[in-house]
């Protein structure tokens, strides 16, 4: 019983370090006629309804281009102006969530197996921000996310991609299966996800280079000198930015 009522007060303050942080970026960075990028997962959900908010209180000219299916059905359920890269290929801000954040503002990202498209998305904005709770400050990957590193892979190069993986950089990689068991987890891409754990700290710039050379590869969940700017909910109601 004080077992469960303790896991609902922690589930309440990580989703209202969540808001924070959502709020803070959307209020920091977005002005009137913006192109933005709307990332994937649960943070970026309290980030799209402030942008709601301010779009109509203050009745901006806002257009959004999604990084998943969740994104595009989140801008429409808003009410917000859907937008594509042909449209809108430069885009004034990309906010998105992450899985973990390095003391460099390295990320590991892609734990919705949102990944790909959310890489083209930030790599697209003038501005990439991103939103987390605390959980996700880290000094060195993996101190706080445990399971690994997503790759974005085609379905039929995922087992040798498993054993490149696995015999140039150690660890293990696996194939991330649906919560059902019933068959791998599909991207929107219709490509499969590896999740690598990696056993040491590696040079992450250059294996990220080096993975994506492996034939197969889309794209991997490593985010390197991307992020300008993290935003970070924090337990005491304050906002960490960095
Ligand atoms: C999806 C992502 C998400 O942004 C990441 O998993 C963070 O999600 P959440 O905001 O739910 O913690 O990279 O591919």
């Amino acid at each position: 019983m004080i077992q469960r009522r303790l896991l609902t007060t922690i589930r309440r303050m990580t989703e209202e370090a969540k808001r924070l942080a959502g709020c803070a970026a959307v209020d920091n960075h977005v002005k009137n006629n913006q192109a933005l990028g709307i990332g994937s997962g649960s943070t970026i959900v309290h980030a799209v309804n402030r942008l709601a908010e301010r779009v109509k209180q203050e009745n901006l000219n806002i257009v959004c281009v999604p990084t998943s299916f969740q994104a595009r059905q989140l801008i429409l359920q808003n009410g917000l102006v859907l937008s594509d890269l042909d449209r809108h290929p430069e885009l004034d801000v990309a906010i998105d969530g992450a899985d973990e954040v390095d003391s460099e503002l390295n990320l590991i990202k892609g734990g919705g197996g949102c990944l790909a498209q959310e890489k083209i998305v930030a790599g697209c904005a003038k501005s990439f921000i991103v939103i987390a709770d605390y959980r996700k400050d880290s000094k060195n990957f993996g101190e706080q996310w445990k399971k690994g590193v997503p790759i974005e892979v085609i379905p039929m190069a995922y087992v040798p991609v498993i054993k490149a993986l696995q015999s140039r950089f150690g660890g293990v990689a696996e194939l991330r299966m649906a919560v059902s068991k019933a068959g791998p987890v599909v991207t929107d891409n219709g490509n499969f996800l590896l999740d690598w754990k990696f056993d040491k700290v590696h040079e992450w710039k250059a294996v990220n280079t080096e993975i994506k050379m492996i034939p197969g590869v889309v794209d991997t969940g490593l985010f390197i000198n991307m992020a300008e700017r993290v935003y970070f909910g924090m337990e005491d109601g304050t906002v960490k930015i960095r």
